[in-house]
Parts: C-alpha cells; structure tokens; sequence
C-alpha cells in the first residue's frame, strides 16, 4: 500500500465518521441525543465495532442530490459484540438527511439482517429517521419493503430488536412493529404513522408529537414498545443487560450466566406472604424478585397491562421467561390488554427456546360491555392459543386464586404444561365462594344466614388446592419457601424436553 492510498484510506474514514458535518453533529447533541457512532459505542463492547459499507453513497440524482453525497448515507451498519456475544446492527444517523432511508441506504440495512440470518446471530436496529428519503420516491419505499420482507423472514428464527432513538415516522414504524422488542428514549422519540400535522389536516384534532407517539404513549398506551428509558446511555446500557438473557437463535439455548445465588436457596417470607383475607392483595413482583437469581427481574412492559407481569429472570443461571398475575391491579384479572402482552410474550419464549414459569392468582376474565365489545373473546384466545402450542418446558405455581376460564388459560396441565405446583394457600374452582353460592341457591338469596353458611361450603369444598391435586392436576403442594428449589430441579429435568406436533404450514392464531 502506497503512503498515498493509506493517507486516503484515513481521509476517508474520517470523512465517513463526521456524517453530516460538526454542525449537524452538536445540534443532535443539544437535543440530548448521542450520534449513530456513538450509540454504538455505548452498546458494544469496547473495540468490538467492525463496520459495513462505510463509503457507500445514493444514486439519486434528482433535487440536486448528485451534489450532495456523503459517505455512509445516513446509517452505519456493522456487527460487533455485547459482553462477548455478536450481534449485528444498524445505526441511522440523523446528520445525514435525516437519518432518511434512500435505496443505499436500505440496502446497507439489508446486507447485515441477511447476515444476521445467515449466520444466526440477533439484530438490533437502532432507529432516528425522518422515513423515506423524500428526494427517491419509490426507490425509497421499495427499500422499506425489502426491509420489512426480512423482518418477516427473520422473525422466530433471530431475535430483533428495535432502539427507537428520535423520530420515527411513516413506513419507518413498520420495521420495529415487525421485530421482537422494542425500547424507546423518553422525551426524545417517537413514533406515528401519520404526524401531528396530517392528524390535524384529517380528524382536526391538536396534538403533539409526544402525545401522538412519544415514549411514554406507547408504553402505557398503545403497547407498542416495551420499554422507555430517560436517556440515550441508559437505554443502550439497558440494552446490553437485557441481550444477555436471550439466544442467538432460535436452534441454540440462552446462555448460562454465573451466579452466587444458591439454586436451593429457601425464602421463608413467602410463607406468610398471602394475606389471611382472599380479597387483599400482594405484590406479585416481589415474589418474581425472591425466586430469581439475584433478585434480577427484566420485565417487558412494566407500564402496560400492569395486571399481568411478564419479563425474564434466571434461575440457577439459566434464562426463564415469566407470566405472573398480579393481584395488586385489577385483582389479577385477565383482560383484552393482558391477554395480548401474555400471548406475545409467551410466542416469543416458545419460538427462542426460553422455558416459562407461570405464577399464578386469578379470579377470573373481567367482565363488561368495554371487553365484550373489544373481543376478550378473540384477545383471551391468544394467550390460550400460546400456552397450548408451546412446547419449551412449562412450569405453574398456583399461590391462590384459579377460578374459571383463568385456570384454563394460565399453562394448566390440560394445556401441556410439565409440572404444576399450588401453594397450601391456592383455591382452584370454577369460580369464587360468593358467586357461587348465588347462582347455586338463588332460592336462599334473601336468607343472610343460609347464604353464609352456603358460601361457607362452598369454601371448604373449593378453597384449597387438594381437589385438584386429587385429580392430579397438580403435582405437588409444596411450601412456598421451597418454591425456588422445586422450580429450579423442575427445569432441570425438563431441560432436555421434546414434543412432536403435526405436520402444518403455520398455524392460525386468533389475530
Ligand atoms: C429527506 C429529510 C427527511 C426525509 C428529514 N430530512 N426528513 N430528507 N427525506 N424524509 C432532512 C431535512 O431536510 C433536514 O435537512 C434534516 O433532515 C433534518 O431535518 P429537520 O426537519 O431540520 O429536523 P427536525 O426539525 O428535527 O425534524 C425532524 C422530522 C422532520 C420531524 C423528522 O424532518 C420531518 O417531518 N421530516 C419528514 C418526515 C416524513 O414525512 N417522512 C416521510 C414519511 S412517509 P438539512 O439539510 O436542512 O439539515 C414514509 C413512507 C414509507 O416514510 C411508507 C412505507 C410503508
């Protein structure tokens, strides 16, 4: 190599790396907003970064773009390493036109996710685009269509993950709605399909671009993401931690992480920990917390449905994902919002190889006209339909409530579920000693006493967890303290689990 050509190469590379000019580079920073380089910096493990296709330029030549090229074209794309493990990725970089999608552009984001696929490590996208690149026109939208084609072709077979990073507008959304996850900054992204504008032009209503699609709206909201962070480090710092509990692929397990939390470790405040009154509630977290290694719970949309607790722990080093009803929202009941999150969640472990560990207190599906007419029926079918095609090892712990539909749904035995353990405290009936009793004796309805000691039998009868287990619908009833070593041995056993299903195409979930 030539003193010339190696000068060149240096040249180069620094022009790549000042994307849109200093300029464009401190009023990201005002924003509050790291550049694509630097994201990647944050996320990867040091000097891991190897880049892709740093010089490639659009072919655009209309608007007088011919004149303006600049090296990389708004996204930097590569493959690296987060604590060791690879990962592909891109960056867009919003100095460059916007962070906007050109044809190059697109292309660049599909060479790593063909990559990716190929060599079955994950994607992660990280998103700060004002969508396509308005000069191309349908070069442009064709490019988000070879996107999204891969998105589909990927998903179930590598986990994606999206970092939505600044504005993300038209077709832009679509490719995070297609991978796995999805993480946003609060105060500083968004995403719609339409903006604040066109809503105002069409359905006159005034908004703003946070309340229409910002970080917070779509964690508590819509659901669309499944996690806001305060700033750019921590979300990429959550980031990172949260890689750690997933597989490369769909054909290999998650790793095994060290831990010093002992895998028979006993908790002996959960003993006490179900209040003497079946109507009060607990904190179902804390339970989640107490069994997991180190306490460490990573759960996805914390600020949805918050009925129902879904996320991942380890125990004894091996990642389980978890869905858990919580008592303390809406007494734990299933409802349309709940019933989704459950069933994407538990698609997403089935599919990566992540076995699940149902904790269960539930009264029941909420009834009401909002439900009825939102589809429970539909809604509450997906999280059935996942349980029941799952095939990663299932373990349930019933600690009290399983009336009616509820016990159906949340990984019964009925549904294939491996091990199911009740706490002494559990109740398992079709449903609760009061409606019971008053649709079974509405005779005695006006007869206080009758109805009591009724409601009284009906208790006695149901509320405990030995009729079921008498059926052998449960396994065992085990001592709460012991809960983390039973579940622990249980997944033990169970690791090396098989289940044939029939032959099919796909199968049709309830949508
Ligand atoms: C080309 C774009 C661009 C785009 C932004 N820029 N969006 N260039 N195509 N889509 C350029 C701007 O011209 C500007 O260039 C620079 O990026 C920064 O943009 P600003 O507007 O100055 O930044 P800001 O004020 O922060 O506003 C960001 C923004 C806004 C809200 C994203 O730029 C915007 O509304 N852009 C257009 C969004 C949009 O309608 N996109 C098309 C969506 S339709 P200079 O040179 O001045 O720095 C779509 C269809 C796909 O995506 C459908 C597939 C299903």
């Amino acid at each position: 190599m030539t003193n010339t050509i190696a000068q060149e190469l240096l040249d180069r590379r620094d022009q790549a790396r000042l994307g849109g000019g200093q300029k464009r580079i401190d009023s990201q920073h005002a924003k509050g907003k790291l550049t694509a380089r630097e994201r990647i910096d944050v996320l990867l493990d040091a000097g891991s970064f190897e880049e892709y296709d740093m010089y490639k330029i659009h072919r655009c030549a209309d608007f007088g773009m011919d004149k303006q090229q600049i090296p990389g074209d708004g996204v930097v794309t590569g493959w690296g390493t987060i604590n060791g493990r690879p990962v592909y990725l891109y960056s867009q970089d919003f100095t460059v036109f916007g962070g906007s999608l050109s044809e190059s552009h697109a292309e660049k984001i599909c060479k790593v996710m063909d990559l990716a696929m190929q060599n079955g490590v994950p994607l992660i996208g990280i998103s700060d685009s004002g969508g396509a690149r308005i000069q191309e026109g349908v070069a442009s939208l064709a490019g988000y269509s070879e996107v999204f084609y891969r998105n589909a072709q990927a998903s179930g077979a590598i986990p994606q993950i999206s970092m939505i990073m600044g504005p993300s507008a038209g077709g832009a959304v679509y490719s995070p709605a297609m991978t796995d996850f999805i993480f946003m900054v609060k105060d500083t992204s968004y995403m719609f399909v339409t903006g604040p504008d066109v809503v105002k032009t069409v359905t006159n209503e005034v908004v703003t671009s946070e309340e229409l699609g910002g970080a917070l709206t779509h964690t508590k909201k819509s659901s669309v993401a499944d996690g806001a962070y305060d700033n750019d480090v921590d979300a990429l710092l959550e980031l990172r931690r949260f890689y750690s509990f997933l597989p490369l692929n769909a054909g290999v397990k998650p790793p095994r992480q060290a831990t010093t939390d002992e895998w028979d470790r006993e908790d002996t405040s959960l003993d006490t920990l179900i209040p003497e009154n079946p109507n009060q509630p607990y904190d179902m977290r804390e339970v989640v917390q107490k069994l997991a290694d180190e306490g460490d719970f990573f759960e996805i949309q914390k600020e949805f449905a918050g009925n129902l607790l879904v996320g991942f722990i380890r125990i004894n080093g091996e990642t389980i994902g978890v869905v858990a009803n919580q008592p303390m929202v809406l007494a734990g009941c299933l409802d349309i919002a709940a019933s989704r999150k459950g069933a994407r969640f538990v698609r997403f472990c089935n599919a990566f190889s992540i076995p699940i560990l149902t904790l269960e207190d539930v009264p029941g599906f909420l009834p009401g006209t909002s439900q009825e007419y939102g589809g429970i029926i539909k809604h509450g079918a997906k999280l059935l339909f996942a349980y029941a095609q799952a095939t990663v090892p299932l373990v349930t712990v019933i600690t009290r409530k399983a009336y009616g539909g509820a016990y159906c749904v949340m990984a019964p035995k009925h549904l294939g579920a491996d091990v199911n353990y009740a706490w002494p405290s559990a109740q398992i009936a079709v449903m609760g000693a009061k409606g019971a009793t008053e649709i079974l004796h509405r005779a005695d309805l006006d007869d206080p006493d009758k109805i009591a000691q009724h409601t009284a039998d009906y208790e006695d009868r149901f509320a405990n967890p030995f009729i079921a287990a008498q059926r052998g619908f449960v396994d065992e009833v085990i001592n709460p303290r012991s809960t983390r070593r039973r579940i622990a041995r249980a997944f033990e056993l169970l690791k090396n689990k098989e289940v044939h299903q029939p032959f099919k195409k796909h199968d049709n979930i309830p949508l």
